[in-house]
Parts: structure tokens; sequence; C-alpha cells
């Protein structure tokens, strides 16, 4: 199981299958991800908060009042910054104020405030879990669409037997990849997206940029995630905060961009608006002088070009091209020269429509044999298509694979 880059925040509200939940954090750092815990004051009857700690290698958060970790994390960053949240185990008592909107502590104050799906394994005594008041809220909250992970039957630690035990930690692992993974046609696919504009500096100073602001990059990365891809985005700088749940490296120049996109990927995805050309760079600021300033440029590595010909190219490569006229011919020229599956165009340098900094764009998807137009589209529905072409182009070549094997 892999669970790189995913962000997990799990809540350990205050029942005997708490010490379950420490093999649970382990399972979740041994598989890559990154674990955030809630303990209740109750859970913290059960096991201690240097366990949760030394098991997460994250700070345990117990306290809503504790200001500190407001400033530094507080419930509503918790409850945002996780790509999923695990109330393991949940009493009666959490699922009732979680059902009923409640919100005393911290555990269920990040509940309520979280925009992310929410996983719940319920533990408690079989009459406790039977009582139609438990059972109205589990109803509620799978109606809320909160996934239950129903408790099994078996003896409980009060000695009495009957449906109350937590499952397994391996049940909650195996219910954790099916979230993120299952019947998603990207999964175990490594997938390189380039981003953003790159910095060529002149000077300590000053820079030779351009107006690309990555929420298109950004935007088919997500995409690409969404669908189970385990993406790296290397980025350019940008005003955007980090993408949730896979992994971004920030670049600034296009020497750095190519050094960051060494690897081994399935797909990649060449959005970054990189500049030709890098400067001869001074170490110091450069003074004002009369008459004109002569800047040196050397030529910038072409990364998608060294990315379509190398020897472990992706089977599939995506390059953009950015024109200010002649945009079908230049896409199809750049097409060919650049090695590229498909080149995703768009007209730039528009006043009126200004792609560049854009929450809409509009495009040509142009291959060898098809050339489409998607209008006036926001940039993440935009990606959504895109994606969908890629998935359509894999499927695509496993058939050809499969046909010449
Ligand atoms: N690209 C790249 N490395 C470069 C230049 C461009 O990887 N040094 C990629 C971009 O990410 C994009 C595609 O090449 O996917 C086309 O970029 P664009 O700027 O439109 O074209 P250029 O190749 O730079 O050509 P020109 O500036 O002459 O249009």
């Amino acid at each position: 199981m892999n669970l790189t880059h995913k962000k997990i925040l799990l809540i350990i509200s205050g029942g005997i299958a708490a010490y379950k939940s420490l093999d649970l954090i382990r399972q979740i750092k041994k598989a890559g991800g990154d674990v955030q815990c809630v303990l209740t004051k109750a859970g913290a009857e059960f096991v201690t908060p240097l366990s949760v700690s030394a098991l997460s290698e994250n700070k345990c958060y117990m306290d809503l009042w504790d200001l500190t970790d407001e400033s530094e994390m507080g419930h509503i960053r918790l409850s945002r910054e996780a790509d999923l949240v695990v109330v393991a185990p949940a009493t009666a008592n959490i699922i009732a104020k979680i059902t009923h909107g409640m919100a005393d502590d911290l555990a269920t104050t990040t509940l309520l405030a979280t925009n992310k799906p929410v996983m719940i394994a319920p533990a408690m005594n079989p009459c406790m879990w039977g009582n139609q008041a438990t059972q109205d809220n589990i109803k509620t909250l799978r109606k809320r669409g909160f996934t239950i992970l129903d408790p099994q039957i078996g003896e409980m630690a009060c000695g009495e037997t009957g449906q109350g035990r937590m499952v397994e930690p391996d049940d909650i692992m195996n219910a954790i990849n099916d979230f993120f993974f299952k019947d998603k046609p990207l999964a175990g696919k490594h997938v390189l997206v380039t981003s953003g504009p790159t910095f060529e500096p002149i000077d300590p100073v000053r820079f030779i940029g351009n107006r690309s602001s990555g929420k298109q990059g950004h935007a088919i990365a997500c995409a690409l995630r969404d669908q189970g891809a385990n993406v790296t985005l290397v980025s350019g700088p940008t005003a955007l905060p980090d993408p949730n749940g896979l992994k971004t490296i920030h670049v600034e120049t296009a020497v750095e961009m190519m050094n960051a996109c060494q690897g081994n990927y399935d797909i990649a995805v060449c959005a970054a608006a990189v500049a030709d050309y890098g400067v001869k760079h001074h170490d110091q600021k450069q003074k004002k002088s009369n008459g004109a300033l002569d800047i040196e440029l050397t030529e910038n590595p072409d990364i998608l070009q060294t990315i379509s010909t190398s020897k472990n190219r992706p089977s599939i490569v995506i390059g953009f091209a950015a024109e200010t006229e002649n945009l079908v011919q230049h896409a199809k020229e750049k097409l060919l020269k650049k090695s590229c599956d498909a080149i995703v165009a768009n007209q730039v340098g528009n006043k009126d429509n200004p792609v560049f900094g854009s929450d809409t764009t509009s495009i040509y998807w142009i291959t060898k044999t098809v050339n489409e137009v998607h209008e006036n589209l926001s940039k993440s529905t935009m990606a959504a298509i895109l994606t969908d072409k890629i998935i359509e182009m894999m499927s695509d070549k496993a058939q050809e694979k499969d046909k010449v094997a």
C-alpha cells in the first residue's frame, strides 16, 4: 500500500479500542502517509499523547483552547489540511455529537469544521450499538456521505458478546486504500506535471519572468491526483498554495526545473511556461549606466523535448503551446518537433481573454489525428477534460501493446 503524500487526520476518542489506533498510526506511517492526530480527553484515558506523537512523528493535539496550537495549527487548518478524516475508535458519544453538530472540544469542533470526507470506525458495547438512538445517528451519517466501518461481532472488553468491536487496523487501512485508489483509472501511475513560470535571475535583485500564474498546471495536477495518480508537481514561483495529496517541488529557473523533472514517470504533462533563455547571472546588483544595457542570454534546456526523447520516456507526454498567432499551425509544429502525444494550445496576448492569471480558458487539443476545441471553461473543468483524454490515451496505448504481444 502506498499512501505517499496522503494526509490523514486521525481522531481517537475514548474507548478501549484506542490501543488499536496506535497500530493504525504505525501502519499509515509505514505506507508513507502523513498522520496528524487529535486525542479526546476520554481517549487519553486509554492511550497517552506521548505514544500518539511518537508513532505519528507529529504533535498530538488535544485542547481546543491551547492558544499556541490555535496559531500554529488551529482546528480549521487541522480539518482542511487533511485529505481524509478518520475517527477510530468512534464512541457512541462522539457519533451522537457529530450527528447533531455539537462542537464542545477540539475533536468535535474539527469534525464540524471539516470539508473533507470522514470515515468512522465505531467501537462500543453491543447494547449501545443496537440502541435505536445510535442506529438512527449512524443512518443519518451514512445519508450525509460519511463512510461507516461497521463494528464486528465478538467478545467485548466488558465481557458481553455481540456487535460492537472496532474493525481491525488492517481493515481500516484497506478502507483508506479503497478511498484513495479503488476503481480510479490512474491508480499506481506516476505522473509528472510542470506548472507556473520560471524566473531567470539577472542579478540578486532582478529576474526575467513571464505572466504564467500556474493555475492551469496546478489544476491538472489535482485532476490527475483525483483519478488515483501519484503526482509530482514541479512548480515555478506562483502565488498558489501547494495542493493536498501530491508532492510539490519548488523551483525557480528552467535549469532547476529540468533537474527536478528527473525520474521514471508513466505520464508527463508540461504545462509550465519555461523561459527559453537564462541570463548570464551577475553576483552583484547591476548599476545604472548611461545608454543601453546588454544582457547575455544562454539557451535553456527544453524540458518537454528532453523528456519525450529520453530513454525512459513516459508512455504519455503532453505539451502546451502558448501562441499569439497561427495557434493551430504552431501547435502542430511543436507536436512533431517535441515528439509529444498531444499539445494543449492556447492563444495568449489577447487583452479581452488574457488566459494568463485568468480562472477560465479556451484550448485546442491537438494530436496527430485530432484537432478539437474546448471553449470558455474554468481551468478546473478543463483539467478534468484533459485528464479524461489522458486516461483514454493510456487505455488506447495499453490495447495497442496487447495487440502487438
Ligand atoms: N517547454 C519546456 N522547456 C522549455 C521551453 C518550453 O519544457 N525550455 C515546454 C512548455 O512547458 C510547453 C511547450 O514546451 O509544454 C511549449 O512551450 P512554448 O513556450 O509555447 O514554446 P517554445 O518551445 O518555448 O517555443 P516558442 O517560444 O518559440 O513558441
